[in-house]
């Protein structure tokens, strides 16, 4: 696919970024779930914590194309620090500037972008993961206060994160209608956090719980009208599955770079590997199907940009990509042998970290759901 200058040049800065920043100490980080906070704060150096922001709040001011080729380029290597990229971009930054008062873009965009503060997207609880609609976090309004109650799960970004998107329910009888998107500051009396979870993959990201225990917010911090909440999280989310495609993307061509040079250096039976055809048949299938996913993700991205809807060509992009993203790591194990299932080599993180790519920012059975509605209704 043709790439302006500018993306061209976007993509060699992320490559020698991630090189440079994030290859040393990324296996030491996995190993012992070390968050990359140093990584992140060069990372907003580099301006790509608010990418697509626009430049009158101190944004890069860049298409979703350009955003989603630095996710590929960071996800090669550091899952862990695309997926703070990811949630602080296309969910906390995108959904306050797209949706949020003057107000709040000004309190809060500079900060979020420069790194000064970090942000968290919290939809999530206990007992509401992919149903999402069964919100079970309250916000009783008290005239010039919310008064919010809740747990929140799986929180990316939970212990680390200054503010919080919190959907709450203000309204049990209007069900989903009655949900509200409130931006919570993480000082706010009555906010805390649980343990960092033990994760399989994405493992230096810091995930945890987040509660709300009568946290008063005020009423200027609720995100548009009154119910917004739940339509604000569905369309919040339609972006950010395109950059966890973009992540998914990034985990598998990381995988298949590796292997390839793998298969070129290992001699077994008097040849290098990649002249079994077995192995030169497994790398033809992870490339196709990798480029199938980069084609993908890439209309996504243009759609966004172009001002067509995206949540059809998102939802694709994420459950490809995503379950590309499983199979490819998994061959770059299996052409790497023995050494594939060791740290020092890369390929088992990269696996380890694909699984969460079919898991977060909707399932890939929930791709499914969206996917299969729209094509019944057309
Ligand atoms: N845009 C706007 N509105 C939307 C929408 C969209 N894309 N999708 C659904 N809605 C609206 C519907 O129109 C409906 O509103 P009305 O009743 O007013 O018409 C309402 O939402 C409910 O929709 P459904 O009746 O279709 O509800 P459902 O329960 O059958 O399905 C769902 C909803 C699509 C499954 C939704 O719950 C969903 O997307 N679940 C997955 C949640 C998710 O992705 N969580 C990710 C957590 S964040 C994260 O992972 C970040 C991270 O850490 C990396």
């Amino acid at each position: 696919m043709v790439l302006t200058d500018e993306q061209k040049m976007i993509v060699k800065a992320a490559r020698d970024f991630v090189q440079t920043e994030l290859l040393p100490g990324v296996i030491e980080r996995d190993k012992n779930a070390l968050y990359p906070r140093d990584q992140i704060q060069k990372m907003a150096e580099m301006g790509f914590l608010g990418m697509m922001v626009d430049p009158e709040f101190g944004g890069g001011g860049m298409d979703t194309m350009s955003y989603v080729l630095v996710m590929e380029e960071i996800s090669k290597v550091d899952a862990s620090c695309s997926v703070v990229m990811s949630v602080n971009n296309s969910l906390v930054c995108w959904g306050i500037e797209k949706f949020g008062t003057t107000e709040q873009k000004q309190k809060y965009l500079p900060r979020l972008v420069s790194g000064e503060i970090l942000g968290a997207f919290c939809l999530s609880e206990p007992e509401a993961g992919s149903d999402a609609t069964h919100q079970r976090t309250t916000a009783v309004d008290k005239g010039d206060y919310y008064l919010v109650n809740g747990i929140k799960n799986w929180i990316t970004n939970g212990k680390y994160a200054d503010v919080y998107l919190v959907m709450a329910q203000t309204d049990t009888e209007k069900r989903h209608r009655g949900i509200n998107a409130f931006i919570v500051e993480a000082e706010s009396k009555g906010v805390s956090t649980g343990e960092k979870e033990d994760k399989m993959g994405i493992r230096a990201s810091d995930t945890c719980s987040v509660l709300f225990d009568n946290v008063k917010v005020p009423k200027e911090n609720r995100i548009g009208e009154d119910g917004f909440g739940f339509t604000f999280a569905m369309k919040t989310l339609e972006g950010g599955r395109i950059g966890i495609a973009a992540q998914a993307l990034g985990i598998g061509a990381g995988a298949y770079e590796l292997a390839l040079k793998y298969s070129k250096e290992r001699v077994t039976f008097g040849k290098p590997l990649y002249q079994h055809q077995d192995v030169a048949f497994k790398l033809a299938d992870m490339a196709t199907e990798l480029e199938a996913s980069r084609l993908l993700v890439y209309q996504a991205a243009r759609d966004k940009d172009a001002g067509k809807s995206y949540d059809y060509s998102g939802s694709m992009a994420k459950l490809y990509a995503a379950e590309t993203a499983m199979k490819v790591t998994t061959e770059a194990v299996q052409i790497h042998g023995g050494y594939g299932y060791v740290r020092e080599y890369h390929v088992e993180r990269l696996m380890r970290d694909a699984k969460i790519t079919q898991i977060y920012e909707g399932t890939s059975e929930i791709q499914k759901i969206v996917l299969s509605r729209a094509i019944l209704k057309e």
